[in-house]
């Protein structure tokens, strides 16, 4: 990178409202979200300045020192940057209301990541707040927590039409914004709903039925696969293997 380039790119980031630059893995997660905003591709940090680069800068193109985006306010720059019309995928042209961008705390410690919005969440604009988002909601509060303290995000952010599975390329498109919701949060915990959720954290076509039960090393997250609430709605017997997820999650947290 050029000198030109890299005073360049420091404005480009000033612009965005991004104070100085940092090579921390955690300032890194965090810049990430108003690079969406210019259309930029989330996960490509390559280009930062290294340290070296910055300190063979002119004096007068000196950033402030490094100032990292608190969490509430990257989830903002990133639902803003993802906008409420999101047209990227074919999904705003087959009956999606509204993008349903994520709930919760922005520092939460526990995430859950369910597959995509339903009817109920495409009405309202908020993940889980239909049955199986009610038995959720028990479900968080059985291990002595509430909705508040976590955080609540799907894979896909748009209703597929009659709530068939989302198609590879509308996940190709989507996922990326759950991966920076979960940079930013940086949950110790990710408990993935359902077979869809688990497998494409995990990139695996495993069974859930083989998922569940372990714990997986994620991104510096423990991530935990478990059972659908829908699913549980139809087979309530399955809560049981559900509450002993739940109690691995709850004695990760305490630990
Ligand atoms: N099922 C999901 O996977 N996500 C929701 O938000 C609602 C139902």
């Amino acid at each position: 990178m050029t000198r030109d380039e890299l005073a360049a790119h420091l404005d480009y980031m000033r612009e965005l409202g991004v104070q100085g630059v940092s090579r921390a893995a955690e300032w890194r997660a965090r810049v990430e979200a108003p690079r969406l905003a210019e259309g930029l591709p989330p996960g490509e940090t390559d280009d930062m300045p290294s340290d070296d680069a910055l300190a063979a800068m002119p004096a007068d193109a000196t950033p402030p020192p490094a100032v990292a985006l608190a969490p509430a306010e990257a989830l903002a720059a990133l639902r803003q940057a993802i906008g409420p019309d999101c047209t990227r995928c074919k999904l705003h042209t087959l009956g999606r209301r509204q993008v349903v961008f994520g709930v919760g705390n922005p520092q939460a410690r526990l995430m859950f990541v369910g597959e995509a919005p339903g009817e109920d969440e495409d009405k309202q604009g908020e993940p889980f707040v239909g049955r199986a988002g009610q038995l959720l909601t028990k479900i968080i509060e059985a291990i002595g927590m509430t909705r508040e303290q976590v955080y609540i995000a799907n894979v896909i952010k748009c209703r597929p039409p009659g709530n068939r599975n989302p198609e590879p390329d509308e996940v190709g498109t989507c996922e990326p914004f759950l991966f920076e919701q979960l940079g930013i949060i940086q949950p110790r915990i990710v408990v993935a709903l359902g077979k869809f959720a688990a497998q494409s954290l995990l990139r695996t076509t495993e069974p859930i039925t083989k998922l569940r039960g372990r714990v997986f090393e994620w991104r510096g997250a423990s991530l935990i696969p478990t059972f659908h609430p829908a699913y549980l709605l139809r087979n309530p017997p399955a809560k049981r293997e559900v509450w002993e997820d739940m109690k691995k999650v709850r004695e990760l947290l305490q630990a």
